[in-house]
């Protein structure tokens, strides 16, 4: 545990995620505050999230002499030490100025599943190249063309990243109200390391906006460094099978919302689903992850492994996805305010402490292993 966060030991997670947010609050400019908490539009899908997983209640088995309970899972055969794993997200060199080489170095040393963005500040090969042997997947955005997005998913390949993720939930970026008050833009000195460099934009007239600027930036919006659906028409069930083609990768598609589509995204040669919301940065007013979780694994059955995020706070929370049949939850925010007020000792604090609360959970409810984690654990 950091020294930092002696102050707050004990606190329970939930807790502890409320304190972070606090300090990070302080320590960071407005706007990337702002970026990181912020949801779309009336923010209705993010709040709720947390409260979703609040609605179940457990039904714990007493007397089973459960008392170290195992936490350690395969997911798409990879073997991790728990069913927590760290989800993509963007410009973290905006938190912390080891950015994505923190997260990572923090995953490798609690064993945790990390998720690398398109959107990173890191080139995707150098974040791999942090304990390489600990297993990372690599998420995908369409970036300046079909062309260059291919690229992207052959480097990734090679960089020895052991999953594609396919983003579907954003053919354009989602309405966030506090980043079009503020202006949000990528700090000065900071890149989106896996886009065109400078010169590669400037030699494309069709990519919209590219900021001036020597710092190699290319583009500092994230709604011009994603393709618009000018340029490129936004991905179909066709893309997922062309990925799935393109890579002997296996292909996750994150962020389905629905059984029939989780069912159509198999069809074309997915090998998994993510249940997410993008944290409520989409589509506002979109289903909780946890509501969505229960049409999609009823719709995919055991064919396939299922993944959610969105609101997990608590190993509690974990405890019930997986209960409701997800092969592993992520944790997006608690994470993020770890790496702004810790490095990757605040990365690694969060992670130990989810980990921690899953397995008293799992404790106290009488189970003995995650594969044990059943249906039957939660009601409503
Ligand atoms: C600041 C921020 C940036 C994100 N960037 C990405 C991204 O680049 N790619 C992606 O697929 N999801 C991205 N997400 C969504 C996360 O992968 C994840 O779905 C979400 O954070 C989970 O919700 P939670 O924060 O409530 O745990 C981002 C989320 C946040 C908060």
């Amino acid at each position: 545990m950091a020294d930092s966060d002696s102050a707050v030991a004990g606190l329970l997670q939930t807790q502890l995620t409320g304190v972070l947010e606090a300090q990070a609050r302080e320590m960071l400019p407005r706007g990337v505050f702002d970026y990181y908490a912020g949801g779309s539009e009336t923010e209705t899908t993010l709040r709720e999230a947390p409260l979703a997983w609040h609605r179940w209640r457990l039904r714990p088995r007493m007397l089973s002499g459960v008392a170290a309970p195992n936490l350690a899972t395969t997911l798409l055969g990879t073997p991790v030490a728990s069913p927590i794993g760290v989800p993509p997200w963007a410009l973290q060199r905006m938190a912390h100025p080891d950015g994505e080489l923190a997260t990572a170095d923090a995953c490798a040393r609690t064993g945790t599943l990390m998720t690398v963005s398109t959107t990173a500040t890191v080139p995707l090969g150098e974040v791999a190249a942090v304990a390489p042997q600990s297993p990372k997947w690599f998420q995908l955005y369409q970036v300046h063309g079909p062309a260059y997005t291919d690229d992207l998913v052959r480097r990734c390949a090679g960089a020895g990243y052991r999953a594609l993720v396919l983003t579907v939930d954003l053919p354009v970026l989602g309405r966030r109200l506090r980043d079009l008050a503020n202006d949000f833009q990528l700090p000065e000195g900071l890149v989106m390391a896996n886009h065109p460099d400078q010169a590669d934009v400037q030699a494309d007239a069709e990519l919209p906006g590219p900021a001036a600027g020597g710092s190699g930036v290319s583009v500092r919006r994230l709604d011009q460094a994603l393709d618009s659906a000018d340029k490129t028409p936004p991905w179909t069930y066709a893309d997922v099978e062309h990925f799935a083609g393109l890579t002997d990768l296996p292909v996750v598609v994150k962020g389905v919302l629905r059984g029939d589509d989780a069912v159509r995204c198999l069809e074309a040669g997915a090998s998994a689903v993510w249940v997410s919301t993008h944290g409520g940065r989409q589509v506002d007013r979109a289903v909780s992850s946890a509501v969505a979780l229960v049409d999609v694994v009823s719709s995919v059955s055991d064919h396939a492994e299922v993944y959610v995020d969105g609101g997990i706070r608590s190993g509690t929370d974990a405890l019930v996805a997986l209960a409701l049949g997800a092969r592993a939850v992520f944790c997006g925010r608690p994470v993020i305010w770890g790496l702004v007020t810790g490095g990757a000792d605040g990365v690694v604090d969060v992670l130990s402490r989810l980990r921690v609360e899953l397995a008293h959970s799992m404790t106290l409810c009488g189970v003995a292993s995650v594969e044990r984690v059943s249906r039957d654990l939660v009601t409503t």
